[in-house]
């Protein structure tokens, strides 16, 4: 189904205001648990915050690019090469379908792209860090991505119809995602002493940063509650961080790889894996941009847009050139 019954349509840039029949009609299709479609009113707020935060998704698809891009020439196998290369082409896609949903409220592509470049916006701090073997290709997959899903499992069902949509099949790839990554570490795993040695160091490294995936405490991220109250938002930073360390304690079980967390246990009375204290110190850090790879994350990104703006005139000019001829034809 595409829009909804309540409230009166209004056009793409349009906002509610202070309209209280636009405001109750937005209202009301959220406690229906109906869709917000492009066409019907909102505040300006959730437009805004909806912008926001879409495009902080696109653009860590993109960038999430980078750091597996790095292994591509690396991989060991052509069999591996093969299915690397597919992973990181889905991310580019999910990074389409993403600057197509923020397009649906009125931001541009080249827009939001221009505040990536100029770092006026933000990407996932994971991709900060370099890769620095090919077992880090299976902790992206199996963690990275593994919070990217818990993470986004629940955007499915968020009040703005084209980034739910969108979702949908977004999480349908990572799960794949992650279960290359799974099996790439699971090989190591069961490899030489040198290998298995390999997919620890790289588990090592990759778990703190992914539980920071899921952004700070509760306590401390200030517009969690708003995102909840418009069905952005399902579930709490923290809510979400205890539901993937639940799912990934049993599988590195599986793996025989340990999680470099000498506080994690089980705890029989929450029925939950109590996990040590998180580092927030460096997650600040790194969001501010003193990562190892902020930089380079970025001035690459800059490099391959301007490298690619041939691509985008021929585009253009194949466009308009159908456009020209379907006009003739009419
Ligand atoms: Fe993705
Ligand atoms: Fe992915």
């Amino acid at each position: 189904m595409y829009g909804n019954d309540f409230g009166p349509k209004i056009t793409a840039d349009g906002d509610a205001g202070d309209d209280p029949a636009l405001l109750d009609g937005f209202q009301r299709t959220l406690d229906a648990g109906e869709r917000i479609e492009p066409r019907d009113a909102m505040p300006a707020g959730y437009r805004k915050t909806l912008i926001r935060q879409i495009a902080q998704h696109a653009h860590s698809e993109i960038i999430g690019m980078q750091p597996e891009g790095n292994w591509i020439t690396r991989a060991p196998s052509l069999r591996r090469k093969a299915i690397l290369m597919a992973k990181v082409q889905d991310e580019a896609g999910h990074g389409l379908y993403l600057y197509a949903a923020a397009e649906t409220l009125g931001a541009s592509r080249e827009e939001l792209l221009n505040l990536l470049h100029d770092g006026k916006q933000k990407y996932s701090s994971i991709f900060n860090y370099p890769t620095l073997t090919w077992a880090d290709m299976g902790a992206i997959g199996w963690l990275v991505d593994g919070a990217a899903i818990v993470n986004q499992v629940p955007i499915c069902r968020c009040s703005y119809g084209p980034y739910a949509r969108a979702m949908v099949r977004i999480c349908k790839e990572e799960s794949f995602h992650q279960r290359q990554g799974f099996e790439i570490l699971d090989t190591l795993s069961g490899g030489s002493p040198s290998q298995h040695a390999m997919a620890q160091d790289a588990i090592d490294r990759w778990w703190w940063p992914s539980l920071m995936m899921f952004g700070p405490p509760d306590d401390q991220s200030p517009n969690s509650a708003q995102s909840m109250a418009w069905g952005i938002k399902r579930f709490s930073n923290d809510e979400l961080r205890q539901r993937f360390v639940d799912m990934i304690v049993p599988q590195a079980k599986i793996l025989r790889l340990a999680l470099p967390d000498p506080d994690l246990r089980w705890n029989a009375e929450t029925e939950h894996w109590d996990f040590g204290a998180i580092d927030w110190a460096e997650f600040f850090g790194v969001l501010k941009g003193d990562g190892p790879c902020n930089e380079q994350r970025v001035a690459h990104r800059r490099g391959a847009h301007t490298d690619g703006a041939w691509v985008r005139e021929a585009a253009l000019a194949y466009a308009d050139k159908q456009a020209t001829r379907t006009a003739e034809v009419a």
